[in-house]
């Protein structure tokens, strides 16, 4: 057993565990954070994915200890007071889900997107989310949702004093 130091979601957890675990079971079993998703356990699908550091990542390839004493977003870190993230606003009224397995891995890596891009053009938006697969809505509209949250935070930022 290993000691693992990590931030997740801004909460300090300090777990023991077995240095083979991969960052998604730390995630989804030892601190029951089950909206990141395993589609697929080889890299290919997305569903896994977080931030780490800001960065999006494949949380099944990834070994946790090398997340130790950093900072991990998922999907349950994205809403904020109770509020949901725009991007989570827009993928509801944009129609970007249907059954909703890829989202928390598509809102992550466009999360990751509109922190370094805060205004992507449409091709940016398809290349960010390439490592992320959909099996239902043809993607049209997650970018479309990503489109509308964008233009949602860019007016939110304009209003600011
Ligand atoms: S579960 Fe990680 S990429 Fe599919
Ligand atoms: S909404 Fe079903 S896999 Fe994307």
């Amino acid at each position: 057993m290993t000691t693992l130091s990590i931030q997740v979601n801004g909460a300090q957890h300090d777990v023991d565990i077995e240095p083979r675990t991969l960052l998604v079971d730390l995630l989804r079993r030892d601190l029951g954070l089950t909206g990141t998703h395993v589609g697929c356990d080889t890299s290919q699908c997305g569903a896994c994915t977080v931030l780490l550091d800001g960065e999006a990542v494949k949380s099944c390839t990834m070994l946790a200890v090398q997340a130790h004493g950093r900072e991990v977003t998922t999907v349950e870190g994205l809403a904020r007071d109770g509020k949901l993230h725009p991007l989570q606003e827009a993928f509801i009224d944009c129609h970007g889900l249907q059954c909703g397995f890829c989202t928390p891995g598509m809102l992550m890596s466009a999360s990751c997107l509109l922190a370094r891009n805060p205004s992507p053009s449409e091709d940016e938006i398809a290349q960010a989310l390439e490592g992320n697969l959909c099996r239902c809505t043809g993607y049209v509209n997650i970018i479309k949702s990503v489109q509308e949250a964008a233009s949602k935070m860019a007016s939110a930022a304009e209003k600011q004093p």
